[in-house]
């Protein structure tokens, strides 16, 4: 599977709606490129189920993580994926993937079934500014930051772009790009809240890391799916996640 290049060739070109800078229409063997970044905030199971979705459809996934973001993701998640991150990208991605692809247990959905990921991983290291996905050239169909931590939420509003999660996600909002931002913090100070508004007017999408309990979540992985599914709808992916008010 190759991912289509929305600045040079005629295929990406023709992908590509000229008003929005999105990807308008989908073939079978065309690949999206997404890139997901995780970040320092509690809720790293929320990046992770929204990386698998991603690749089981067969959509490529650039990973960034930051440093805090490995702490979080060996607290919450028992991955301890630090000493990979030396080695290179690909054994952080390698032990990503084979998380991602232990069958699920829990939850309504899914129950034992071990997930097939056909997109490809990608990792990145959060100092790397010369990743392709620091410009805004490369071919990148929208970005998400889940969990987004208070501190990288100000950098990216300020416009910071001290690391490659801010970069990124600078570029997606000036090239008018998908940003969907996935904040986890309570309570929240009106630096916060202002920050938050800032973003959102800067055309990113807040999806605060709220599950919602209307739809009766059985299992912790049942909330997990609800904000999986609240941010595939940001990115206009359709998808069964959880169960839609009077569906
Ligand atoms: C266990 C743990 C949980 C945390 N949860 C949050 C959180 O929910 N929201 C938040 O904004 N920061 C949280 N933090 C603090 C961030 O990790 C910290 O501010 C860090 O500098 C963020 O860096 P980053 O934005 O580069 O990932 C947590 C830290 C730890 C150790």
């Amino acid at each position: 599977m190759t991912s289509p290049s929305l600045s040079g060739g005629a295929c990406g070109l023709a992908l590509v709606d000229p008003e929005k800078r999105r990807i308008t229409e989908r073939t079978e063997n065309i690949v999206a490129l997404y890139v997901v970044a995780v970040t320092g905030a509690s809720g790293a199971i929320y990046g992770l189920r929204i990386i698998g979705e991603l690749l089981k459809r067969g959509d490529d996934v650039d990973l960034i993580i930051s440093p805090s973001g490995f702490l979080i993701l060996k607290e919450e998640a028992g991955l301890d994926l630090r000493g990979r991150g030396g080695g290179g990208g690909g054994s952080v991605a390698a032990g990503i993937r084979s998380c991602l692809e232990e069958p699920r247990g829990r939850g309504k959905r899914g129950k034992g079934k071990r997930p097939v990921l056909k997109g490809r991983l990608n990792f990145f290291p959060s100092d790397d500014l010369t990743a392709s996905c620091a410009s805004g050239s490369a071919g990148v169909e929208a970005m998400v930051v889940c969990p987004c931590s208070m501190g990288t939420l100000a950098r990216i509003a300020s416009g910071a772009s001290t690391n490659l999660i801010e970069r990124a996600a600078d570029c997606a909002l000036k090239e008018k790009r998908t940003l969907v931002v996935v904040p986890r913090e309570t309570p929240l100070n009106t630096i916060h809240l202002e920050n938050m508004l800032r973003l959102g007017r800067a055309g990113a999408a807040i999806v605060p890391a709220m599950p919602a309990f209307y739809n009766r979540p059985a299992a912790i992985d049942d909330m997990v799916d609800f904000m999986a599914g609240k941010v595939l709808d940001m990115l206009g992916l359709e998808n069964s996640l959880y169960k839609r008010w009077k569906k």
